[in-house]
């Protein structure tokens, strides 16, 4: 193999820069070239690419974002934009893909594969919503992120003695919400993989002033329902003073930590040596802290669940 392209679509997800970085260098060392294509699917089908060296990522291992830009492209969910793409890529010489991103890019990279196109995929996405994998790219510098916030509104909450609801991001996951609100010891964590149960949380609010707390901590992921909702509901039901924040793509953004760096360092070398000898369809995952690669429909048909025991674990850590 002598040209392979790189591309990060859908979601931004801290990490993904070091996962360039990674697949260049690698290539590199196995005198592979590397173009990097531009906006995800959407710059493949524009043809937008660009040569990178070793020297092109140099410097980016500490950033948020992707220096390749990231787009959600409808065309390349049609025939004729999926045709075009695919032709962009043999006309550039490459002879194989590595996609950096969520579900949605996953299931783009099948596509192409189908075709004929040698492609693997890295998991990177904040919301570590994708099976085969413990982590995903972005997940651990997201639920940091929030862990950061949820700490420095416990200062106003307690000073005012308030109940703070807030709402991080995951659209149909609740891991972010489980992971930082366990770290940031929420009286009450809401995830879409469970209804939400109003009664439970306010007896929960009204137990934690009993035992002289002053204030309380509701984390909800957006997709188990919204911040101010819950807000009206609290109000309704008790005498307590409530506010709602909605902590949003500041989750996105920001410096990687070590555990992302590394393991998007990680996915990034074995993508390209998967691709190297000939492997293709597969998506490189973390499974008890080793690499390993399975079939990207399988992933996809796949739901990664919550794990029960964190959440129970939760709940008891509450009272
Ligand atoms: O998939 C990552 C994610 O950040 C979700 O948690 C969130 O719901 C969504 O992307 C937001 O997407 P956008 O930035 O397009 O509004």
């Amino acid at each position: 193999m002598r040209t392979i392209g790189i591309l990060t679509s859908g979601g931004d997800a801290p990490g993904m820069n070091a996962a360039i970085r990674s697949v260049v260098r690698t290539a590199a060392s196995l005198n592979i070239e590397v173009v990097g294509i531009t906006r995800g699917y959407a710059g493949l089908i524009q043809g937008d690419f660009r040569r990178l060296n070793t020297s092109s990522v140099s410097d980016i291992i500490h950033r948020g974002g992707t220096i390749l830009l990231t787009a959600r492209s409808e065309e390349f969910r049609t025939k004729a934009g999926r045709a075009i793409a695919l032709e962009n890529l043999y006309r550039e010489g490459i002879e194989g893909l590595v996609v950096v991103g969520g579900d949605g890019s996953l299931s783009g990279a099948v596509h192409l594969a189908k075709k004929g196109m040698p492609v693997i995929g890295i998991p990177g996405t904040i919301d570590n919503d994708i099976a085969g994998t413990d982590y995903t790219i972005g997940f651990d510098t997201a639920v940091n992120t929030a862990l950061n916030a949820i700490s420095s509104i416990r200062d106003t909450a307690t000073s005012h003695e308030r109940i703070f609801i807030i709402e991080v991001m995951g659209r149909h996951s609740g891991q972010i919400a489980l992971a930082s609100g366990i770290a940031g010891g929420a009286e009450s964590i809401l995830v879409p993989e469970y209804p939400v149960d109003y009664d439970r949380v306010v007896e929960r609010l009204e137990n934690a002033r009993r035992l002289g707390k002053l204030h309380s901590i509701i984390v909800i992921a957006e997709g188990a329902g919204s911040a101010m909702d819950v807000n009206k509901e609290i109000s309704k039901r008790t005498k307590l003073e409530s506010r709602v924040t909605i902590l949003g793509h500041i989750q996105r953004g920001g410096p990687p930590t070590a555990f992302d760096v590394i393991l998007a360092s990680r996915m990034g070398a074995m993508a390209v040596k998967l691709l190297a000898s000939g492997v293709t369809n597969r998506m490189v995952g973390l499974v008890d802290n080793k690499l390993v690669d399975l079939e990207i429909e399988s992933v996809l048909k796949e739901k990664k669940q919550i794990n029960p025991d964190l959440y129970r674990l939760a709940d008891v850590l509450a009272l």
